[in-house]
């Protein structure tokens, strides 16, 4: 069962299923709750394509699914499908090239790590989109 930062992860044929790590469980559940809003309010208005789905994440961030990426990959391949395959987007998400954080869906390079962990972070990258869509 991989484990990341913040997060424990089960993986199954089809899904993986996000929980936060029980020694910091509200960053992890802020790393749920970031990602899913990005998946669902910000990616539509941006045109975000290199981001693993997220299908369900409850209100407290306490249980996330994505769909299941194929790992591993290498920087190499990280970095070349985003030369190649996915232009300078602006705004932008808060995604490094590590390799654990990339997996491959229908032989699309996705990121399935874009959660982001600090309450004071989140505020201003929330408010940074909400300005670039024109919102408020
Ligand atoms: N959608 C996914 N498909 C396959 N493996 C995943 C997926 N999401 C996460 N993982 C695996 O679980 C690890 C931890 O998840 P991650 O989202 O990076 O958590 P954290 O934010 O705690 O680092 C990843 O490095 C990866 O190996
Ligand atoms: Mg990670």
């Amino acid at each position: 069962m991989p484990t990341g930062v913040y997060r424990r992860v089960f993986i199954t044929l089809k899904w993986a299923i996000k929980t936060p790590r029980i020694n910091n469980i509200s960053s992890g559940a802020r790393c749920n709750r970031w990602e899913a809003e990005v998946w669902r309010k910000w990616r539509p208005r941006f045109g975000w394509e290199h981001l693993c789905p997220v299908r369900f994440c409850d209100p407290f961030g306490l249980i996330l699914i994505m769909d299941r990426a194929l790992q591993p990959v290498t920087f190499e391949e990280v970095k070349s499908a985003n030369d190649l395959e996915y232009g300078n987007y602006y705004p932008n998400v808060s995604v490094e090239y590590k390799p654990e954080n990339w997996g491959v869906i229908a032989g699309k390079m996705v990121c399935v790590d874009y959660g982001i962990d600090e309450a004071e972070q989140i505020i201003k990258k929330r408010l940074y989109y909400q300005q670039k869509s024109g919102m408020q």
